[in-house]
């Protein structure tokens, strides 16, 4: 009834405009976050984002001139009193036109995507300066640098390895070789590259470069569980000489949490609930806001928001013997442990200078 009052050419209009309404509404959301490839700032992510705005240009043009020409003819050509709808049979040249051109677009963005993608999946160019693995597990990365002497501890075998943080130097092609521990994860740092699976069993690669130093966040793009969307990635790349400064930091850290005297501490810290809100690097990043980072414990004046002062065996023994009696209403339940794993974890704690 509400309809039937109006007469056709005003339901048109109303359509139209209801139509460039929903349009202009959803885009302005759209547009704010942008659909667009991320501020590109490697050369890698630089040439996806060429390939995607030519990509996108065209699509413009063509939209512009198929729509165009589609309201042009519904409106000149239309039935109407005293006007029969024009017909037509055949449009040679028309017909050519509108064959030629699109297949000549198409095969010209095939050409152009294979030479970008032979660029974005070449991983194995000379000018590779680096390898690093990475494993994908639910739900973090695990980072291994290269068998190189700078990457080398003081014990001679073992080489720096880091997860969530992937420090790279600048200006320098490097290889990713993934790798996946349970599911399949996906490895990706939208302004510096594109993304690439990590398969359980299988070997796949891509390769990154930052052309600044700073910070880059990516995400793992598979859905891969629970914890997906929290399986994040900190790209950190360094000036040079930075970067042989974050090397001996980071060898420095890992000494701190490997050393083998305090094996079974550290072992029953990862293993036990202390991992799940504690951080301490580069062992654990926990997860539960209130819990105080034990990074440099050893070091700190007190624990338990200074009610046990100094850090020392007596006390760290009295605190994990039960949180609770000895600060009430703290957040940390009494984990009910033994005398055994008490000891080991306040000696592992001890060495966290
Ligand atoms: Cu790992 Cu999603």
């Amino acid at each position: 009834m509400f309809v039937a009052m109006f007469s056709v050419r005003m339901r048109v209009a109303l359509g139209v405009i209801t139509a460039l309404l929903i349009a202009l509404v959803s885009s302005t959301y759209a547009l704010a976050d942008g659909p667009w490839p991320n501020d590109p700032q490697g050369p890698q992510a630089r040439s996806i984002a060429d390939l995607y705005w030519i990509m996108f240009v065209a699509a413009v043009i063509v939209l512009a001139i198929v729509d165009g020409g589609l309201i042009y003819a519904g409106i000149k050509f239309r039935e109407r009193p005293g006007h029969v709808a024009k017909q037509f049979h055949g449009q040679n040249f028309l017909e050519l036109t509108w064959t030629v051109i699109p297949t000549l677009m198409v095969v010209s963005f095939s050409i152009l995507s294979w030479q970008k993608l032979d660029f974005i999946n070449n991983t194995r160019s000379s000018d590779v300066g680096m390898v690093i693995q990475a494993e994908g597990s639910q739900w973090t990365w695990s980072f291994t640098y290269p068998h190189e002497d700078r990457f080398r501890l003081k014990d001679g075998k073992t080489y720096l390895t880091g997860s969530e943080e992937l420090h790279i130097p600048v200006n320098t092609k490097v290889r990713i070789e993934l790798s996946a521990k349970d599911v399949i994860h996906s490895f990706w740092v939208p302004s510096i590259g594109g993304k690439k699976d990590a398969v359980p069993g299988r070997a796949t690669e891509l390769w990154i470069q930052a052309d600044k130093p700073g910070t880059y966040k990516g995400q793992c793009f598979e859905f891969c569980g629970d914890g997906h969307a929290d399986m994040l990635i900190t790209l950190i790349a360094h000036a040079p000489n930075d970067y042989a400064k974050w090397i001996d930091t980071a060898k420095a850290d890992l000494e701190r949490v490997s050393s083998p005297e305090t094996a079974a501490g550290r072992e029953l810290f990862r293993s036990l609930a202390c991992a799940g809100c504690h951080t301490l690097k580069p062992l654990t990043s926990g997860k539960f806001p209130g819990a105080p980072e034990l990074t440099h414990v050893a070091s700190k004046p007190s624990i338990a928001g200074g009610v046990l002062s100094p850090v020392n065996e007596a006390n760290l023994t009295r605190w994990l013997s039960n949180p609770p009696a000895v600060k009430p209403g703290t957040q940390m339940p009494n984990l009910n442990l033994s005398q055994e794993q008490i000891h080991d974890l306040v000696q592992f704690l001890l060495t966290q200078k």
